[in-house]
């Protein structure tokens, strides 16, 4: 799978998406506030690009969540598409839609840069858009969040390795371990990873993580992860790698404590590891599992 066909499955699916919307009930909500772009958040190596959404009634302390789209997607369109604005209104929650430097780009998962604490890539411009929002709006440093869809969920696991001095938890639909990406060169494409070649034990996975923040010894987040059973992009192994990888950190030994069919919805099974950790399995269902707003905010403890 290359690039360009990465591109072209998730501009289709973003049409699929978007036309699935139309007339959907909650497209008669109304906003209350609207999506800008704030220019000045902070360093921002590689020219990321940061749109905040603050509901007009906004709690003390509200809790931040950055939310990353697709390859091929824009803020706009990911915010236009999710219900996480009007849940943002219901529930009093700072929300942040990062976009990548040109229209069309993937996230940076690849690079030295990125995959290092403060080190210069995307991880490092986005954590200071949750720092910049943080600081704006008195955030609540003990409930900021990540999600993403493809590969805004690659980055979900990124962000949640690079730093996990800033999220709580994170919830991501259909992406891959933190670490597998790795070219060495900025936004480069993986395929053994992509195709599912790249295995490691749960140690490995888990010193592949603490390298990225050298010296860390603090919690890592809460870790949900999605994947389709018959999902060509990202081959379906990036499901059991990624459960060993957090499995490793969290120090459990990988095997569901609980296993719960049809959750959150149908086609869906969810497997339970322990209490920082659980894998969703979507049966019959390809690249990518749907963000599922509700179950992210709930596993972020929001709803
Ligand atoms: C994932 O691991 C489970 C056991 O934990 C195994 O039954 C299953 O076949 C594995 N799936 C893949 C795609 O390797
Ligand atoms: C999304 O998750 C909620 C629970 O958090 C569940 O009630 C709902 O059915 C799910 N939706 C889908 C489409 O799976």
């Amino acid at each position: 799978m290359r690039f360009s066909n990465l591109v072209t499955a998730l501009t289709a699916l973003s049409g699929a998406k978007a036309a699935a919307a139309v007339g959907d009930e909650r497209d008669q909500l109304v906003k209350r506030a609207s999506l800008t772009q704030v220019q000045n958040f902070g360093d921002n190596p590689s020219g990321i690009k940061m749109f905040l959404y603050v509901p007009d009634n906004l709690p003390e302390n509200p809790a931040v969540v950055l939310v990353l789209h697709a390859c091929a997607w824009t803020a706009e369109a990911f915010f236009g598409t999710t219900r996480y604005g009007q849940l943002a209104d219901e529930h009093g929650i700072v929300l942040i839609f990062g976009q990548t430097p040109n229209d069309g780009d993937c996230w940076d998962v690849s690079s030295d840069q990125t995959l290092t604490h403060d080190g210069g890539g995307d991880s490092t411009g986005l954590a200071n858009m949750v720092r910049y929002a943080l600081d704006e709006y008195n955030g609540d440093p003990s409930r900021v969040f990540v999600t993403g869809e493809s590969s805004g969920a690659m980055m979900t696991q990124v962000m949640a390795a690079v730093y996990p001095d800033l999220f709580a938890a994170a919830s991501e639909f259909s992406g891959e371990p933190a670490g597998c990406f790795y070219t060495g060169t900025v936004r480069g494409w993986n395929s053994d990873c992509a195709g599912g070649q790249i295995q490691h034990t749960a140690e490995e996975w888990a010193a592949t993580v603490r390298d990225m923040y050298p010296g860390y010894d603090g919690e890592y987040p809460r870790m949900q992860v999605f994947h389709g059973d018959v999902d060509t992009i990202l081959h379906v192994n990036s499901f059991n790698e990624s459960v060993k990888e957090w499995s490793g950190i969290f120090g459990y030994d990988g095997t569901p404590l609980e296993t719960l069919e049809n959750n959150p919805g149908a086609s869906l099974t969810k497997y339970i590891y322990g209490d920082r950790l659980q894998g969703i399995w979507g049966h019959g269902i390809g690249h990518v599992v749907p963000t599922n707003e509700t179950e992210a905010l709930t596993w972020f403890g929001i709803l």
